[in-house]
């Protein structure tokens, strides 16, 4: 196992390139399984849970290969069952029941269970298909699913948190070789939807609507083979940005769409943060001081549940008291107990975290316990003065591309060890 160690108290200055979005690419890849043709994804990120699907989709019988920053994978014969040993692994693998729904009329694959961030339920990922006219059970641990046809309907996706991201995306997926149409209502509006829609679309499917709380699927009789960039990883970039105003430095983020993280950029130019979008650059420069700030999670285009961790860590600098709610996933606190081993001060209230600031934190031994709790660590290390040890980055390691490297580049004193 790997940890971190950061000498941290060093402002990040330069640039860095945002990689592939892992949260378009998992998507994108259990879209190829929707045709026997050969379809190459380019822009994705080398991610341990990008591999891991790879290896899922292998599992299911179709050729998957990396070269450099792409994916070929031709899905000519597979079959329906995701085991658990593969899925209980990666969550994000509830992605595949809306394609093998489409392609095949039956899936099985392992209930992901739950996670530290919270019990992630699939009732909705259910209701989508079970609209579609497929029969839908939960046994041994598994969702089976089966139709001897799908046909187009419309679906109601909104959920006791708002819109689910890879239900929409499953109901897209199937949708697009089911009989008819289906319209989506409250649908997610992330922009890894829009990305999945063009995608589609470029395979021949007729998707609309998609960034919308509505989208309209024509269902068609095949998809063909197509070629697609991911768009940019918006979470990694927001990650970025709030390190470069929390150790008050500046930093250029290369490849980044500011308009797919708004509501992270608006609140650092909020709290003091200077924020210059000029040609096609953008740029973050922290301030010596920081405002407090409330800040909610909520679905696109609101502030996104993940950069809530890192944005505790940023203000844990600011002068004064800040409130952050989480919305989306009830037990997304974990970050707060290891943040106090670095010295701040944050008490948790029901679905909010209070934090008072400004701390002056210092390096110890923190243990990461998700992706994005393990990136506010992160961010922690490089504020505190003296050295961090950050544990179990394997978690880092699923959604940040190279971290440790991009974080020397910009002058970090950042390095890797072996436990
Ligand atoms: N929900 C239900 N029923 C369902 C599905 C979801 O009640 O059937 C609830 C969830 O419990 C949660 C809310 O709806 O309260 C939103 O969950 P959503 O389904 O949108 O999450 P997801 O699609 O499983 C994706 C990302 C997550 C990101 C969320 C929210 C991928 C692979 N994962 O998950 O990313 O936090 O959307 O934006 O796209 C991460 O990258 O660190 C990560 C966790």
């Amino acid at each position: 196992m790997y940890s971190l160690i950061i000498n941290g108290g060093v402002p990040l200055h330069g640039e860095v390139p945002i990689s592939g979005a892992k949260n378009a690419v998992l998507p994108l890849m259990a879209a190829c399984l929707l045709t026997r043709e050969p379809c190459v994804i380019r822009n994705v990120p080398d991610l341990s849970d990008v591999q891991f699907l790879g290896r899922i989709l292998t599992s299911l019988g179709a050729k998957v290969r990396f070269a450099g920053d792409s994916v070929a994978i031709e899905a000519n014969r597979i079959q329906s069952f995701a085991d658990y040993d593969l899925v209980r692994r990666m969550r994000g693998s509830i992605c595949l029941l809306g394609p093998l729904m489409g392609r095949l009329r039956r899936a099985e694959i392992s209930l992901p269970g739950g996670c530290v961030i919270g019990s992630r339920p699939v009732d909705l990922h259910l209701k989508g298909m079970r609209a579609l006219g497929a029969a839908v059970a939960i046994a041994g641990g598994y969702v089976k699913a089966r139709a001897k046809r799908l046909v187009g309907a419309e679906v109601f996706l909104g959920g006791r948190a708002g819109p689910t991201v890879l239900g929409t995306a499953n109901v897209m997926m199937a949708a697009s070789l089911a009989d008819g149409v289906t319209v989506i209502q409250s649908a997610a509006c992330e922009p890894e939807l829009v990305d999945l829609a063009n995608f589609l679309n470029a395979m021949g499917a007729r998707v609309s609507g998609a960034g919308s709380p509505t989208i309209v699927i024509e269902g068609v009789k095949q998809l063909h083979g197509a070629e697609h960039a991911a768009i940019p990883d918006r979470i990694e970039a927001a990650t970025f940005a709030i390190a470069a105003a929390a150790t008050r430095g500046e930093v250029t983020l290369t490849g980044a769409r500011p308009d797919h993280f708004h509501a992270v950029l608006d609140k650092l130019q909020e709290v003091g943060a200077r924020v210059d979008r000029r040609e096609g650059r953008l740029t973050v420069k922290g301030t010596r001081e920081l405002q407090p700030s409330d800040v909610t999670t909520q679905p696109y285009a609101g502030f996104p549940t993940d950069a809530q961790a890192q944005m505790m860590t940023l203000m844990t600098q600011a002068r004064g008291i800040s409130i952050i709610t989480e919305r989306i996933f009830e037990s997304r606190f974990m970050h707060v107990s290891e943040l106090a081993r670095l010295g701040a001060d944050i008490t948790i209230e029901g679905p909010s975290a209070v934090v008072k600031g400004p701390t002056k934190l210092s390096g110890a031994p923190v243990m990461a316990s998700d992706l994005r709790a393990s990136a506010a660590l992160v961010i922690g290390g490089l504020i505190a003065r003296g050295q961090t040890r950050v544990r179990r980055i394997y978690h880092l390691d699923r959604g940040y591309e190279r971290i440790d490297e991009k974080l020397r580049r910009l002058g970090a004193r950042v390095k890797r060890v072996q436990e």
